[in-house]
């Protein structure tokens, strides 16, 4: 199998474009299908226009389809992504992006001959080595708090000088800054800037608020 990066264009090198686009890529479980639109603007306005939804509700697909054709700021992606099944019905939904909380060989070829822009999950060395080495860039660290967190991204920085991560996984507001000054941090992931009760509740001002917040923070 060639490496991705090896072709322009194709879902390695655009994940990495994706990263670029802001710190903060909120994750999203939407239990309420109107609530999508709104959410996914708020978001936009505050600043943050890459969103995962993540396929654990069965209101997920619709949402990517509803955020997908509604709120063009965004780059809509799926999160929670298992099988290669799913990478299919996401994509056919309109998601610009696939997350995975881990990776299966299976998947990885999946996303590669979709061409779909993918960031796979990973918790250890040899998992990230072995992605790396199929030429995918920017790894999902998850779940980056229970999994060793900040010392874990540290120490793995020079061995592992060929990947970025996306931490993501019990960050919050207050740890999310040190994060993003690690070097080999591309951005982190996060569910901070969605509470449930503002969802619930429609409150947008503080989903806006949330992530103007996130959306200053400085990368290193
Ligand atoms: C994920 O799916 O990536 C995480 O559940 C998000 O984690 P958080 O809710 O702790 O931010």
């Amino acid at each position: 199998m060639d490496r991705p990066g090896d072709r322009p264009g194709d879902g390695a090198v655009d994940m990495a474009a994706i990263a670029a686009r802001a710190p903060v890529i909120p994750v999203l479980t939407i239990e309420r299908l109107e609530t999508a639109v709104p959410l996914a603007r708020a978001l936009v306005r505050g600043g943050l226009p890459v969103l995962e939804i993540t396929l654990r509700t069965a209101a997920a697909l619709e949402a990517i389809r509803a955020v997908a054709a509604e709120v063009p700021e965004a780059l809509v992606g799926a999160g929670t992504v298992l099988d290669p099944a799913q990478l299919d019905q996401v994509q056919r939904a309109g998601a610009c992006f696939a997350v995975s909380p881990g990776c299966t060989e299976a998947l990885a070829r999946a996303a590669r001959s979709s061409g779909m822009p993918f960031l796979p999950g990973v918790q250890t060395v040899s998992e990230a080595m072995a992605l790396g080495g199929l030429g995918f860039e920017i790894l999902k660290f998850f779940p980056a708090d229970a999994a060793g967190g900040l010392t874990w991204i540290k120490a793995v920085g020079a061995p592992l000088s060929g990947v970025r991560f996306c931490p993501t996984g019990g960050i919050t507001a207050e740890t999310a800054p040190a994060y993003l000054a690690l070097p080999n941090v591309a951005c982190v992931g996060g569910s901070w800037v969605a509470p449930r009760v503002a969802v619930a509740t429609g409150d947008w001002q503080s989903v806006e608020r949330l992530a103007a917040t996130a959306s200053a923070l400085k990368r290193r």
